[in-house]
């Protein structure tokens, strides 16, 4: 057996490191009365075998008490870092797979902030590689070949030698941020195992993708394996981010509260569970290797920061994708996405881009449409109408190719005839296609590691393309879903079911009865309707389940551990993590784990990472089609690092208030997983939604990135002109978006060259504020403007808290009234429907644009600028510029703007020259009323200045800025 090392592109600096001392089938039946009569999956293809998840089981063998952990010898120190060899320190336990007998330890510091520690197999047999460690394009590493001082770090590694154990230091405070003291490592290659310390009552954020309050709780368990679900509460979702960041408060001598962050990143997707317990934290995976990297920060935003920068920069937007977007499953053929965009023209409710689901294609498959209700030639003039006005077209796309019936000649695919030429399809261990079911029927999967893939993939989009003009893709099911166990189409191949194993929604026994909670309080007679029908489904439900008998057990994976290291437990690992399908068999509904891969890697170790792949090849398809563009972009699925080509949605809600809460800190982890371009199914996914909730969603959703209403099949209709409230409601949120998106955007160009955050929680702006620890029910975008949105069903107000101390100020968006900060306590706020309370942060300026229809309507507008003042009279902002869709840009400009002692100062970096005017500068916080205004030497004439919100308001500046209002430097000064 020939043993590999890997290498790791000169990450690690220790020159010698450390010598060592020395094919499942399921019965898809035939069912004669299926829909169109061919054959539909009987709903127990998916259920796979009923495990008991080791965090369940109160008689799991526990691995602290069992392995023996490890002593480490031969410890070097080398430029840059440490190494050391680590050998078990007894005998074998083999408690959830083979115990691996030598390890390496490589810790390396730097760049800046950041320390590394890597502990793998010393010896790796060929072959092996994939189980250990993901290839550096697959995932990013964080540490590049950097040599970089211990001494300078911010960061101590303390390691004890016997029993193997080691800490996390932080220098300046002498804190311990990671400890695995008292524990004891586990590694086996189906199970790692290692713990650290906490304080009491941790404050800890991240571990995504979860639906939970920003701050995690203190007995908590989370679970990581990317899967295809309805975004249930703590359960795993669709994407892997095993990040998180501690923010600790500690007392200075002067009394003061001060905040220290730290961030702790484990490269490793295998499946997970984390175990939040009152002073630890236990981290347990399916295999992989422990890649820890630590960011020192000391603030949050360093932190994330930090980890956003060393997983990769989030992609540029294009600036039309923030406008808003409307979507429907639902949306049954041309006519009903045109009167959709009529709609929004004839209620003056600002549209950018329409979206299709699945009802678009011909028979659910990729790259196709129906040939009767989206034929291509009432298709294409849709199309074309709606990009002469203005607006853009984002088709859905499926992750799963449809294999046509081999028996059937009028059933041909050419795109899947095209990828089984290119060799581009996952395997059974057997080398034979696996063969899963998703929409279209039987479907085979994308092989990212298969060298043709990638042009298999882009030719097809180029192909579609001429047929369908689409401005970007939503890629869906990619995590990656299949709706049965195992290569359930193998041996049926012939039987093409053409309808799901479940019923869709608003299909007969799947009626959507369900509405927001309160519902009944407003609409009583409709909501006891409702109920009465529910019980009663659910009932007839309850029977037939019932009568279904329990789960087939066909499913002749292999099972029972082996001995040896070569062998591995691939279906059922020995370690069951808590993942939320049925049964936690990580095969139900997804490509089962022993799918194969051309590199003859699985995808038991793959997993979690094929949306992110599928996401890579499709964005390097679009630079295809629209070349020398910044691909759009918006995936289910993610991993650390997908936010450098793509945003992403939080999945399919409910039509709930809760729903809507969470939307808040589901999009403030996305914000520190990198992938800014964040927004939820607004109004509500499943269910009906309502009036009140959906005018309050459109409000709420406006100040999110990206800003999108989308709905399920046979729900009630939910655009924003069905109710009088919530087009109201929708078009006074999307006036104040409009009129900040060039602020948007240029906090998207910060996110992009800095990782810097886009939406934040108020913890991040105000690090050393304790009582902002747990606070998600309001937020930031950018630096400048804080959101409290009313939350709750029926209410008029909502209350929020106002941070900053003293000396803070913070002024309505709506009257420019200034109130101080609320020194922690919450304020009521009035918020009738239609409202949504909106503050500036005093010490920012904001360049804005006068709203208009389309995106690129507002960027042809003159511009305002609004300068809030802070206690001592100063402000700051800044405003990017470029022509809004290059991914290379010729020209940019960067602008300045600076208020201090009266005088406001514009000055700019840059080539991009505009020539739409300033048409007025809004300066809150103005005590008294000034003698005189000046622009550059000019004494301006219009003007006025307000007593009660101390507000000065110049007017009439087209005159003076006829070039534009950022061609030339600029000072405007009110004495
Ligand atoms: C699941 C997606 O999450 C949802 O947004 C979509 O509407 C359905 N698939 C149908 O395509």
């Amino acid at each position: 057996m020939r043993i590999v090392q890997i290498t790791i592109a000169s990450a690690f600096l220790c020159a010698g490191a450390a010598a060592a001392q020395g094919a499942t089938t399921t019965t898809a039946a035939a069912s004669p009365t299926s829909w169109r009569s061919i054959p539909t999956l009987p709903s127990d293809v998916n259920r796979g075998r009923k495990l008991l998840a080791n965090l369940e089981d109160p008689n799991a063998k526990d691995a602290q008490k069992i392995c023996p952990g490890y002593t480490a010898i031969n410890v070097r120190n080398c430029p840059g870092g440490l190494s050391a060899r680590l050998v078990l320190a007894g005998a074998n336990c083999n408690v959830y797979g083979t115990d691996i007998d030598q390890l390496d330890l490589r810790v390396s510091f730097g760049p800046e902030s950041r320390l590394n520690v890597r502990i793998l197999p010393a010896e790796i047999p060929e072959g092996q590689e994939s189980w250990y460690d993901t290839k550096e394009d697959y995932l990013t590493r964080t540490v590049k070949g950097v040599h970089f001082n211990p001494t300078d770090s911010e960061l101590d590694f303390r390691l004890n030698s016997s029993p193997f154990e080691f800490s996390v230091v932080r220098k300046s405070t002498d804190d311990v941020l990671f400890s695995t003291k008292g524990s004891k490592l586990v590694f086996e290659n189906q199970f790692l195992e290692f713990r650290t310390e906490l304080p009491e009552r941790y404050n800890l954020y991240g571990l995504g993708e979860v639906m939970h309050s920003i701050r995690l709780g203190n007995t908590y368990n989370r679970t990581l394996y990317a899967t295809d679900v309805n975004d249930p509460l703590d359960e795993n979702l669709y994407g892997s981010h095993p990040f998180y960041y501690e923010h600790r408060y500690a007392t200075l001598k002067d009394g003061s509260r001060k905040g220290y962050a730290h961030g702790v990143y484990l490269r490793n997707l295998h499946g997970q569970d984390i175990l939040l317990r009152e002073k630890s934290l236990t981290w347990r995976t399916i295999g992989g290797m422990v890649d820890l990297t630590f960011y020192s920060g000391p603030t949050p935003a360093e932190v994330i920061a930090d980890h956003v920068r060393a997983v990769g920069l989030p992609a540029m937007q294009q600036y039309w994708t923030l406008g808003f977007h409307q979507c429907r499953w639902g949306y049954h053929n041309v006519s009903d996405l045109k009167d959709v965009v009529e709609a929004y023209r004839d209620f003056n409710i600002p549209l950018e881009a329409i979206w299709s689901d699945i009802d678009y294609m011909d028979q659910y498959r990729d790259w196709t449409n129906d040939p009767v209700t989206y034929g291509l030639k009432t298709f294409s003039a849709f199309l074309d109408k709606i990009h002469a006005d203005g607006q853009h077209f984002v088709p859905i796309f499926d992750a799963a190719i449809y294999v046509p019936n081999p028996n059937n000649a009028s059933d041909a695919y050419p795109y899947y005839d095209a990828g089984l030429a290119a060799d581009a399809y996952l395997k059974n261990p057997d080398g034979s296609l696996y063969v899963g079911a998703v929409w279209p029927g039987f479907t085979v999967f994308p092989d990212w590691s298969s060298p043709g893939t990638q042009d298999w993939w882009t030719d097809s989009f180029q192909k579609w393309y001429k047929e369908v003009a689409y401005d970007g893709i939503w890629l869906d099911m990619n995590e990656v879903s299949s709706f049965c166990v195992g290569s359930c189409g193998s041996k049926n191949i012939t039987q093409n079911p053409v309808h799901p194993p479940f019923s869709l929604p608003g299909e007969r026994g799947n009626l959507i009865l369900d509405y927001p909670e309160g519902f009944n309080n407003t609409n009583a007679t409709e909501a006891a309707g409702v109920a009465a029908e529910i019980e009663t489904r659910n009932s007839a439900n309850a029977a037939k389940a019932a009568s279904a008998g329990p789960s087939p057990t066909s499913m002749p994976f292999v099972s029972q551990v082996l001995p040896g290291v070569d062998v591995r437990a691939i279906n059922y690992p020995p370690y069951a993590i808590d993942h939320v399908q049925n049964g936690h068999d990580l095969a139900v509904h997804a490509v089962s784990p022993n799918a194969t891969h051309s590199d003859g890697s699985l995808e038991y170790d793959m997993h979690s990472l094929w949306g992110h792949l599928e996401i890579g090849a499709t964005y390097k398809s679009l630079l295809k089609v629209f070349p020398g563009k910044r691909p759009f972009v918006i995936s289910r699925s993610t991993v650390p690092g997908t936010g450098a080509w793509a945003g992403h949605w939080g999945g399919d809600n409910a039509s709930k208030w809760l729903y809507m809460a969470l939307s808040i800190p589901q999009a403030l982890s996305f914000s520190m997983f990198g992938i800014p371009m964040f927004g939820v199914d607004t109004c509500g996914f499943n269910g009906n939604t309502d009036m009140e909730l959906c005018a309050r969603w459109m409000q709420l959703s406006a100040f999110f990135p990206f800003y999108r209403n989308h709905n399920v099949l046979s729900a009630i209709s939910q655009e924003a002109y069905r109710w009088a409230a919530v087009a109201d409601a929708s078009r006074t949120a999307m006036a104040i978006r409009y009129t900040l998106l060039p602020y948007m955007y240029t906090l998207f160009h910060h996110a992009h060259t800095t990782g810097a955050t886009v939406m934040r929680a108020l913890s991040w702006e105000y690090p050393n504020d304790e009582s902002l620890a747990e606070i998600d029910r309001q937020f930031m975008l950018g630096p400048a403007i804080m959101v409290a949105p009313v939350l709750d069903q029926g209410a008029n107000y909502t209350n929020a808290t106002f941070p900053g101390g003293e000396n803070e100020r913070w002024y309505d968006w709506y009257t420019h009234e200034a109130r101080n900060a609320s020194e922690g306590k919450l304020v009521d706020l009035k918020a009738p429907l239609g409202h949504i309370p909106v503050f500036i942060r005093g010490g920012n300026i904001l360049a804005l644009q006068h709203p208009a229809y389309t995106t690129a309507e507002s960027r042809k507008n003159p511009w305002d600028v609004l300068v809030a003042l802070d206690s001592e009279g100063d402000a700051y902002g800044d405003l990017y510029l470029d022509d809004g869709e290059s991914l290379v840009q010729e020209k940019t400009a960067f602008i300045t703007l600076e208020a201090t002692n009266s005088l406001l100062n514009v000055s700019r970096k840059g080539q991009w020259t505009s020539t739409e005017t300033l048409s007025s500068v809004t300066i809150l916080g103005v005590p008294k009323k000034p003698n005189q205004i000046t622009f550059g030497k000019a004494k301006l004439g219009k003007w006025s200045w307000r007593e009660n919100s101390q507000t000065l308001e110049v007017t009439g500046l087209e005159g003076v800025t006829k070039g534009g209002a950022w061609s030339k430097e600029w000072e405007l000064s009110w004495k």
